[in-house]
């Protein structure tokens, strides 16, 4: 089992969001998240990638019980093993592609040549000094995804990495999300897209716990 959560609690300020649930991602490669605004997609990643906690439960990656690190582990299992995509790309617009790609492998240098390398995988090659400002979103997209090239984490988060990209763009990034995969990163996105879930190895709908 690559993600296992168990008996996992999570309310806020009282309201119950779900209570006692269990989930199994059981394969590697891409696993998708669906369910209704509010079900909550974004607050289950944020327990998977150690930035949140369950109020009660455990949730086990691999080998590691993410539920039970301390606050220095957690920092230190978010910046070895984990890399996030996110809808608006989380780059920073006035610096440069090159600038973004820096901060992605902090404290571990990526060479210019693997920065190079990271964007021709994605279609950008000699694009380092462009601002991100000046990029469309596919592109901009296409930079968040070089990042993961360069950090190679073993567990990637994606929330709604295709919300706002055309069909063509949403189908590149689930190609880079596959090749990722295939070289055995655990990939799990959450969606409300028909065309990422039909990308996807395994469907789960987090609607159907919801108790609040
Ligand atoms: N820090 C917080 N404090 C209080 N309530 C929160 C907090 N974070 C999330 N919530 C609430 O938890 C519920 C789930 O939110 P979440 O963002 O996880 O849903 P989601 O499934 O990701 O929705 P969407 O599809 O719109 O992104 C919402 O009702 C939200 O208001
Ligand atoms: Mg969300």
């Amino acid at each position: 089992m690559n993600i296992s959560i168990r008996h996992a609690s999570k309310s806020f300020g009282g309201r119950s969001l779900w209570e006692n649930i269990n989930i199994d991602f059981p394969t590697a490669g891409i696993s998708c998240i669906t369910g209704v605004s509010g079900s909550g997609k974004t607050t289950l990643f944020n327990c998977v990638g150690a930035l949140d906690t369950l109020d009660s439960g455990t949730i086990t990656f691999r080998d590691v019980e993410i539920s039970s690190l301390r606050s220095r582990q957690r920092r230190l299992f978010r910046w070895a093993m984990v890399g996030y995509l996110f809808q608006d790309y989380a780059l920073i617009p006035d610096r440069s592609v090159s600038y973004n790609l820096a901060l992605a492998t902090e404290g571990r240098k990526a060479t210019r040549e693997a920065m190079s390398m990271a964007l021709d995988d994605v279609g950008l090659a000699g694009f380092e000094r462009k601002k991100v400002h000046e990029l469309s979103g596919g592109e901009q997209q296409c930079v968040a995804l070089a990042r993961l090239i360069l950090k190679k984490p073993s567990l990637i988060l994606a929330d709604e990495p295709t919300g706002a990209l055309d069909d063509s763009n949403a189908i590149m990034v689930m190609k880079k999300l596959r090749g990722l995969a295939d070289d055995g990163a655990t990939v799990v996105i959450a969606t409300h897209s028909r065309l990422v879930t039909e990308h996807s190895d395994v469907s789960i709908d987090l609607g159907k716990f919801i108790t609040a």
